[in-house]
């Protein structure tokens, strides 16, 4: 077997007195597809901050592409491979989408385009940036600039910035979060057209969305893991129910 392209073990993490996270492991092979999900305040953000290296762990070890990356800055995890969803607020929202993806590209070749001399990029990144648009279905907008397109299209330019990057890990923390429901079937269209060979870890409410989406999924529940599994017995745990998919769906 293969070594997970990320590797949780035995995590913990508290806040003054709260414990968020209680002895989480959790492993990723590549190509996952491997959902996260929790109640409000079960400690799915505060681990996706442990992973990206926002928050340290007071316990535990987080491995990525073999190396233990868990006390290595956010900027090395990056170069390592690991891409999570950027907010809208991270855009440049007066420039369009295509440049935004363009200067994602630009920036992960470490070649600093600086946001005065970007008329005309070169060619290899243009091209890059618009296999990118064309894979997220942003090559009709691409010219627009993002703050003037629906927010569904700029969650699919969050998405595009992440896959600029290359990554062997994403992870996506509520892509859908704020959308109308009408637009979650586009999000889902755009996870399925994420490379086959990257791990995804995705933290969703949507659970029509996660279940579709997920071929594994990983429950949370007051900072500790209460079950995992493939989407079926995730559905049928009585336990799961309880603390989650009953209140919800
Ligand atoms: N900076 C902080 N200081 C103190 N407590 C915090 C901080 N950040 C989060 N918490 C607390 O940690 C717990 C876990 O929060 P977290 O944001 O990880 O939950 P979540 O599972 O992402 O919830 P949601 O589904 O609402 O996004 C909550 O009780 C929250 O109030
Ligand atoms: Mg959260």
């Amino acid at each position: 077997m293969t070594e997970p392209v990320l590797e949780l073990s035995n995590l913990h993490m508290s806040f003054g007195g709260l414990v968020v996270t209680n002895d989480v492991s959790l492993s990723l092979a590549i190509g996952a597809r491997h959902a996260l999900i929790g109640p409000n305040g079960a400690g799915k953000t505060t681990l996706v901050d442990q992973i990206t290296g926002r928050l340290r762990p007071l316990r535990g070890t987080i491995r990525l592409a073999g190396v233990d990356v868990t006390r290595l800055p956010q900027h090395r995890r990056t170069r390592l491979g690991l891409a999570r969803n950027f907010q809208v607020t991270n855009l440049f929202s007066s420039f369009s989408a295509f440049e935004n993806i363009a200067l994602a590209v630009a920036e992960r070749e470490g070649r600093g385009l600086s946001l005065t001399s970007m008329r005309g990029f070169p060619s290899d990144v243009a091209d890059q940036a618009e296999d990118i648009a064309r894979r997220m279905h942003l090559a009709e907008v691409g010219h627009r600039r993002v703050s003037d397109l629906a927010y569904g299209q700029q969650r699919l330019v969050e998405l595009a910035i992440a896959l600029a990057l290359r990554p062997k890990v994403m992870i996506l923390d509520e892509p859908a979060a704020g959308l109308p429901a009408g637009d979650h079937a586009m999000i889902l269209d755009a996870l399925d057209r994420l490379p086959i060979h990257v791990a995804v870890l995705l933290i969703e409410h949507d659970m029509p969305l996660v279940f579709r989406f997920a071929r594994e999924i990983t429950v949370l529940a007051e900072g500790m893991v209460i079950a995992r599994g493939a989407p079926e017995a995730i559905r049928g745990d009585e336990r799961v129910r309880t603390a989650y998919l009953g209140t919800r769906s």
